[in-house]
């Protein structure tokens, strides 16, 4: 199978035209009485609204199921959905699933995300961190759902404003696939030859 390895970047694109703010991001749950007091207790965010159907409206689905969300300081929300008799999730083929999807929550400050720490340890939530990235300081920690969370502060004013720098890097990696397609090399070694340059240019 071939592998997209290129892209048009668009160029000079402002923002202006995309979407305003995270309305909802919805996850399944299979425990709603754990999610409503880990997210309004733990999390701080209210319960603001619920809906409960035997149909889902989009697809037409006949999955009774009941559909919460917790609102967080901007407006934007996270919601869960709880349906009737659902298996277990199958498990997640590789480790690496586990640690790179993630939904990450921004404080004001540095001290906030101390806070946060101590305040999960309070309630006995497993937590790593503080973790300095450099652009932005988090902890990592998981909701009774198995869902990774980070709470996280901007180091940098304009870490969400690097087009460039953005630009370079996925270019690089898509140019480092494509390399290894054509020559037949394993993607793994070419890509950690291109990390490994990139960063001593740093
Ligand atoms: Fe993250």
């Amino acid at each position: 199978m071939s592998v997209a390895t290129e892209v048009a970047f668009a160029a000079e694109q402002t923002g202006e035209f995309a979407p305003k703010r995270l309305n909802h991001l919805a996850y399944v749950t299979h425990d709603t009485a754990a999610t409503v007091k880990f997210w309004t207790e733990v999390m701080q965010m209210p319960l603001v609204e619920a809906v409960m159907s035997d149909r889902v409206p989009s697809t037409g689905d006949p999955f009774p199921y009941v559909h919460f969300f917790f609102r967080m300081q901007d407006g934007s929300t996270i919601a869960f959905f709880e349906a009737v008799g659902l298996p277990p999730r199958t498990e997640q083929a590789h480790p690496a699933y586990l640690v790179f999807d993630h939904l990450a929550l921004e404080v004001g400050t540095q001290a906030e995300v101390d806070e946060w720490r101590d305040r999960l340890i309070a309630h006995q939530v497993d937590l790593i961190g503080p973790v300095n990235h450099g652009i932005i300081y988090s902890i990592y920690f998981h909701d009774p759902n198995g869902i990774r969370l980070e709470i996280t502060t901007p180091l940098a004013a304009d870490w969400n404003d690097r087009p460039e720098v953005a630009r370079d890097i996925v270019g690089s990696w898509l140019a480092a696939k494509r390399e290894a397609e054509i020559s037949g090399r394993p993607a793994d070694e070419v890509l950690r030859q291109v990390i490994a340059a990139h960063n001593a240019h740093e």
